[in-house]
């Protein structure tokens, strides 16, 4: 384990530790990406995947919406599947579509062939998180991974899908052969988020987008256990961990539980549940991200500036009902077409609240 950097004051680590900070933190999930010019301008001449293998690239990607919106946070640039990819994985990211898989995984010889897979050293990632602790002064780093269920649905689908009807007919089907797949995935996830523990992020998120497909019950059965395994796997660290997810209002208490809630763990949230209700799902001394609907910037600034405000109230009133801590994010990622200058615009707006 490497020595991590101190950074008492940085307002994102101390709200999402419970502490008292000297302003809202904001930073945004997609920060990194389409909606900057200078990143289109980069991809132009990179595929995402040799992007996210190259640490020069992932270091000025990162870098990008850091210098141009004032945020309180970077999140490193990478992808879910990068792990994955560096396992051996035949797969692409296909621009506009998502994550596509060569060879789908659908069965228990499948899943076999996957339990051999190792996480070697991703040397493009730690070097890259090396650079970036260096350049990054007094704004914190967090690193990421998809949560075991999210990268099943990929590969069990083979690419990005609405309903998850393969994967949820596998967990349903043939649970022995669920069960080995997550496992595989957990130890993946671990892996992952300790190449960048070890390098040194301040920070960790779990990306969990899809589970909100899924019931309570089903939830419980099929996915807390691994995820949970996840949080306790990195939990040693000490840093703060957020787990994420989309559409998650009914999961959001089932959620927390699966942080082990340690201090300092953050659930996120999106904009279908207010910050004051998902502080009640959460139970008390969890700190909540969110959760401005990412679409709202889509329509101007008028109607940004009064929802984010009305974001930040919610917020307050998360507090009272026990929240640890508010950082304000969006529900999900930055939209590709948003105009970047209104996510500047309200980096400063939340900033002067
Ligand atoms: O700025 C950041 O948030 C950090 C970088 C980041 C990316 N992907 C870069 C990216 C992070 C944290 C992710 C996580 C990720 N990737 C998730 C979880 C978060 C979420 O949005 O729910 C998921 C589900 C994926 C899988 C994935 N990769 C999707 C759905 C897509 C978008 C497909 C599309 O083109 O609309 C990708 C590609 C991707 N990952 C892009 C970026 C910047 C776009 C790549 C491009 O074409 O330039």
């Amino acid at each position: 384990m490497s020595t991590r950097r101190d950074l008492p004051e940085a307002p994102y680590l101390a709200a999402a530790s419970g502490l008292t900070s000297s302003r809202i933190p904001v930073w945004f999930m997609r920060q990194a990406g389409r909606s900057l010019p200078e990143y289109r301008a980069l991809r132009a001449q990179n595929t995402m995947m040799e992007a996210c293998f190259d640490a020069e690239l992932i270091c000025e990607i990162t870098l990008q919406p850091i210098r141009r919106h004032g945020v309180d946070a970077a999140i490193l640039f990478s992808d879910i599947v990068v792990p994955l990819r560096a396992a051996g994985v035949d797969l692409d990211i296909v621009a506009a579509v998502g994550p596509v898989i060569a060879n789908p995984v659908r069965t228990e010889a499948d899943v076999a062939v996957l339990k051999s897979l190792e996480l070697a050293r991703i040397d493009a990632v730690s070097d890259a998180v090396r650079l970036l602790v260096g350049e990054l002064g007094d704004v914190p780093l967090i690193g990421f991974a998809g949560a075991p269920f999210t990268l099943a649905s990929y590969l069990v689908e083979g690419g990005p899908s609405k309903l998850h009807e393969r994967t949820k007919a596998m967990m349903l089907a043939q649970p022995a052969t669920w069960h080995a797949l997550m496992e595989v995935l957990t130890d993946l996830t671990i892996a992952f988020l300790k190449v960048q523990l070890d390098a040194g992020v301040d920070a960790v998120q779990v990306f969990d987008s899809w589970a909100g497909t899924l019931s309570l019950a089903d939830y419980r059965t099929f996915v807390l256990p691994h995820s949970s395994r996840v949080f306790a796997g990195v939990a040693d660290y000490g840093v703060p961990m957020t787990h994420f997810g989309v559409g998650t209002a009914e999961l959001l208490g089932a959620m927390a539980e699966a942080t082990g809630r340690r201090p300092k763990t953050v659930v996120g949230v999106d904009w279908r549940t207010s910050l004051a209700d998902a502080a009640t799902r959460v139970g008390a001394g969890t700190a909540l991200q969110g959760n401005l609907d990412p679409v709202v910037l889509l329509a101007g600034w008028p109607v940004t500036e009064k929802a984010a405000r009305a974001v930040v109230d919610d917020g307050r009133r998360a507090l009272g009902a026990g929240a640890s801590g508010h950082i304000f994010n969006l529900g999900h990622g930055v939209s590709p077409t948003t105009d970047p200058g209104l996510l500047t615009d309200l980096v400063e707006l939340v900033h002067s609240l």
